[in-house]
């Protein structure tokens, strides 16, 4: 099976398995693990900022994240697909009372016009007022989208000075680093708080961090904790993350040439289903209409898995464990299958 549903799916090489083997671990909840200590200065170095919290999901980051920016009753603007809104299953309102507005932007953008319009920072007695806006980048359900660097150099002009905080849900942020040559740490200090996974493109079995300012980072310890989401050994975890960092991150290039590769041979078969030119990294939706139900029934059945999205909408994502003849076969499988 060529498993193009997720860079979820990737499994931990030998060599990250070795790693994981070796790890010095101590116990994480008296904050005694060496290994956890040191990937979580790596993360919060590598972004700019002074302190990482090592957690079990990006779910979990983006929870501790937000709940660190706006308190029950006050709300969070986000484009309406991204992560927080749409994949969390509430969880900013079920466990802090976030409420939530959105704007929709066809490629997952920071629509600048619809944050001045729908920005209330102090929305007096009636209203909610504005705490945050969350960023995804790259933006998942958009179809792996980078969020244009000067954008969010724009929304950080436009919500600091009105005291309006940013989080950055760059589950992927590694991709778009490797996209476009920005510096991790020049996305990242646009923002007040920064979730990053190491279980997508990077490949680690499990793990993401939070970075923030020092006492945000130690106020959303005691909330994993609180949530249960303490961990003992954890090292034999951050390990895996700090062996890809030091592996996997230039690699991510060839999972974006393989995306591109799958979506030119799709578009050759049927130009409507995808236009080439918006694969920007590992993502690609497929747009098949009433198609796109049946479209993954057979090429599951031919060895290629991919998943629904949206209505008529099929994504595939590239990552680790798919290789060059991989992509090509998963090519030429969807080209046949779009084609009809
Ligand atoms: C953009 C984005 N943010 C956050 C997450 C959450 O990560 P996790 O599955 O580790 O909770 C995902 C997962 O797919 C994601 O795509």
């Amino acid at each position: 099976m060529i498993d193009l549903r997720s860079d979820t799916v990737t499994r931990p090489t030998a060599a990250m398995l070795a790693a994981m083997a070796g790890a010095e671990t101590g116990d994480d909840v008296y904050d005694e693990d060496p290994t956890v200590h040191a990937l979580e200065e790596r993360v919060a170095g590598l972004l700019g900022h002074e302190a990482g919290l090592f957690t079990v999901s990006g779910s979990l980051a983006n929870v501790l994240g937000v709940r660190s920016l706006v308190a029950p009753g006050q709300e969070l603007l986000c484009e309406e697909r991204a992560h927080v809104v749409r994949a969390e299953l509430g969880a900013h309102a079920v466990w802090h009372g976030v409420t939530t507005r959105t704007w929709s932007d066809p490629r997952g953008h920071v629509d600048l016009d619809a944050v001045r319009r729908l920005m209330t920072p102090d929305a007096g007695p009636y209203l909610v007022s504005t705490a945050a806006i969350a960023v995804e980048n790259t933006h998942n359900f958009a179809g792996g989208t980078v969020q244009p660097l000067e954008t969010l150099r724009e929304l950080r002009a436009l919500a600091e000075p009105v005291g309006v905080r940013l989080h950055l849900d760059g589950a992927r942020l590694w991709n778009a680093h490797v996209a476009t040559g920005v510096a991790l740490a020049d996305y990242g200090r646009l923002f007040d708080t920064v979730s990053v996974c190491l279980s997508k493109g990077l490949g680690a079995p499990v793990g993401s961090v939070l970075v923030g300012p020092a006492a945000a980072i130690a106020e959303a310890r005691v909330w994993r904790k609180r949530l249960g989401a303490g961990w003992r050994q954890a090292g034999v975890l951050a390990a895996a993350g700090l062996y890809a960092l030091d592996h996997h991150i230039e690699r991510m290039a060839d999972d974006h040439a393989h995306a591109r590769l799958i979506a030119d041979a799709v578009a050759e078969a049927d130009p409507s289903a995808v236009d080439p030119a918006t694969v920007e990294t590992n993502v690609v939706i497929l747009d098949v209409g009433d198609r796109a139900a049946g479209l993954v029934e057979r090429a599951a059945a031919e060895g290629v898995l991919t998943g629904v999205v949206g209505p008529g909408l099929v994504r595939l994502i590239t990552h680790l464990d798919v290789t060059g003849d991989d992509a090509k076969q998963a090519a030429g499988v969807l080209a046949r299958l779009v084609r009809g």
